[in-house]
């Protein structure tokens, strides 16, 4: 009874030049392993549910390249989107889909684009919750352990009020905190991150969308007597974009009052930027790290983040503190203190991004 989501319609706009709206961070082999984000996601639920209860939830113009990078999924198991909508309406097309399937169902939702070091801590994880969730019809996310005020998270405060071992009912759930809330957080000691990873019952959160985002329970349920036919598929193109735009952690996880937190670790990252991506990989005594490790020369160099794939030979010559990232044409050199701003600068050449 076991069933995995996996959501992969974002467009990761922080990952520029290597993550483009045509190719997103998820389709990428962003750390060098050989494989895609999206591959390792879909490996680790290998080990936890049968092939055939993955789903992946997507935007439609990335159809083809998840048939590329996941060739043993099923058609019916990729479910496409015809408009971005964020997070809720993708994750009730994928819950409504196994719930008509199978009404006793558990099911994981996760992210395409993480990284997970510890793999078999993770599947240990996700097993525990999916066993809890279907025992007590509730909603269960995974926290990391706070290290810094990120104010790109979601904040859970738990009680020590805990159903079996280790589940705690989560008193408060912030979604993306002002810098200054984020800091109380750190320093009171009882919040964890929301990893955005979620376990529950089919049914629990069939009713959460009841309760909270009765307008995407009433598109999603009005399919449900046709799922997995081409009415079903109809119908869901024709209303998709009636959805509200709001994330699952706005629309559920911050109203709802059965949701627990497993507190977890297992090296986990979102890779949300090239920072978290160099902090990761594997440095250089000074600490200069090179993906994939090729081509790549550097004369009293410290402390840089170097990606430059391909064949083209690179030299560093008393350069400090630096990204240096080249793909799709487009080469970026920032101060690694300063990556924040490229947002900005993608949004300044949106024309040809
Ligand atoms: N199918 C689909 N459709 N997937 C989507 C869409 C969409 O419209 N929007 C986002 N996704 C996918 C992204 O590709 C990503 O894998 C996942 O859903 C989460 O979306 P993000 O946009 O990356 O969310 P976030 O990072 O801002 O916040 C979430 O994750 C944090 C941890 O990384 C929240 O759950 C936070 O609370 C959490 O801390
Ligand atoms: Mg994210």
């Amino acid at each position: 009874n076991y069933y995995a989501i996996i959501m992969a319609g974002g467009i990761g706009s922080r990952f520029w030049p290597i993550s483009r709206t045509s190719h997103p961070k998820q389709f990428i082999d962003i750390l060098g392993t050989g494989k895609t984000l999206i591959q390792n996601t879909y490996d680790r639920f290998l080990k936890i549910c049968p092939k055939e209860n993955i789903y992946v939830v997507t935007n439609e113009i990335y159809t083809d390249l998840v048939k590329k990078q996941l060739p043993d999924m099923g058609d019916d198991q990729i479910l496409t989107e015809p408009v971005m909508r964020n997070t809720a309406p993708c994750i009730a097309y994928g819950s409504f889909r196994i719930e008509s399937m199978n009404p006793d169902a558990a099911i994981v939702v996760a992210p395409s684009d993480h990284l997970i070091l510890d793999e078999a801590a993770f599947v240990s994880a996700i097993e525990k919750s999916l066993k809890v969730a279907t025992e007590n019809n509730c909603l269960i996310t995974l926290g990391i352990k706070p290290s810094r005020p990120d104010t790109g998270y979601g904040y859970i405060q738990y009680t020590d009020n805990s159903l079996e071992n280790d589940f705690y009912k989560v008193k408060t759930f912030t979604e993306k905190p002002t810098l200054e809330i984020a800091k109380t957080f750190l320093q009171s000691g009882d919040f964890l991150w929301n990893a955005g990873i979620f376990v529950w019952s089919a049914r629990a959160i069939v009713h959460a969308f009841n309760q909270y985002l009765p307008d995407m329970h009433e598109i999603f349920a009005d399919s449900r007597p046709v799922y997995n036919t081409p009415e079903e598929r109809n119908h869901i193109h024709k209303t998709y974009q009636q959805c509200t735009n709001i994330s699952i952690d706005y629309g559920i996880m911050e109203k709802a009052n059965n949701v627990y937190v497993l507190p977890s670790e297992f090296g986990w990252s979102d890779l949300g930027t090239w920072a978290s991506i160099y902090d990761l990989a594997e440095k250089d005594y000074v600490g200069n790290a090179v993906i994939p490790a090729e081509k790549v020369i550097m004369y009293d160099s410290s402390n840089c983040m170097v990606n430059v794939p391909g064949e083209k030979l690179v030299i560093l010559q008393g350069l400090h503190d630096f990204i240096v990232v080249e793909a799709n044409n487009t080469l970026l050199i920032c101060p690694r203190d300063q990556e924040q701003n490229v947002k900005k600068v993608v949004a300044d050449v949106k024309q040809q991004f």
